[in-house]
């Protein structure tokens, strides 16, 4: 991966263990120099901006605003979810709720540093159903999810990440372009629909579903393997 520069370190945390020269190749964002980068800083905030008033499918009606995603060009991993939840409506921001708060602590398990990720969804407008003083989810349905590839797509072409960690089952279709058997198929990579390795992993608020405590750790272990292993497949790679 030759666009991978030098610089700090980008999620990936280095380890003793770790081969100093893949490691060296992981630091800092993608280095897409000052031209590149400001290139893609205003190619994303035009989109950005076409996105807040996108109305592709009818979401966008019963939803606050567009949820786009957040974080740097050139970062070397985009992680993508389901959809924005109530709080992310609310807030504008992906994964800034119960499952974000997840999110967070298992990346942090894994020795990966958000602020260096890109954060996505598949779909960017809360999909939901008003119930008294609640909004209860839904999920979204595949007319809606092809309409919002449009976005995903234009995030990938800018952020240009080496990996998009697929969080669940509608990113995993999104990316792969098939149902994929998240459990069956987790923790491993394979060549999306946009030529980018797609990693297979679970969402984390499968995780808040779980009701037995055991449970719930023994499957928030494995969900930090899988973040580790996607961390190592990229390492590999740059090696
Ligand atoms: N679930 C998602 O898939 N995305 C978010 O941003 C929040 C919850």
């Amino acid at each position: 991966m030759s666009r991978r520069g030098g610089g700090g370190v980008a999620g990936c945390q280095r380890t003793p263990a770790e081969p100093r020269g893949a490691a060296a190749r992981f630091e800092g964002v993608a280095n897409l120099g000052i031209i590149g980068r400001t290139a893609a800083l205003e190619q994303w905030k035009a989109v950005r901006g076409e996105a807040a008033g996108c109305k592709r499918c009818p979401l966008y009606a019963n939803a606050t605003q567009t949820v786009f995603g957040e974080g740097p060009r050139g970062a070397h991993t985009m992680l993508v979810g389901e959809q924005p939840g109530d709080k992310e409506d609310i807030a504008g921001k992906p994964f800034v709720g119960p499952a974000g708060r997840i999110l967070d602590r298992a990346l942090a398990d894994a020795g990966i540093a958000r602020d260096d990720t890109y954060v996505t969804n598949a779909v960017k407008h809360f999909k939901n159903e008003p119930q008294g003083k609640r909004r209860i989810h839904k999920k979204p349905n595949v007319a809606e999810i092809e309409q919002c590839r449009w976005w995903l797509e234009h995030e990938i072409r800018i952020v240009k990440p080496a990996l998009i960690v697929a969080l669940g089952a509608t990113a995993a279709r999104t990316l792969l372009r098939r149902n994929a058997a998240i459990q069956k198929e987790r923790g491993k990579a394979e060549i999306g629909a946009d030529v980018v390795p797609v990693f297979i992993t679970i969402h984390p608020s499968a995780l808040l579903r779980l009701r037995d405590h055991a449970e719930r750790e023994r499957e928030y272990r494995r969900f930090v393997a899988d973040l580790t292993a996607a961390k190592r497949f990229l390492m590999k790679k740059a090696a």
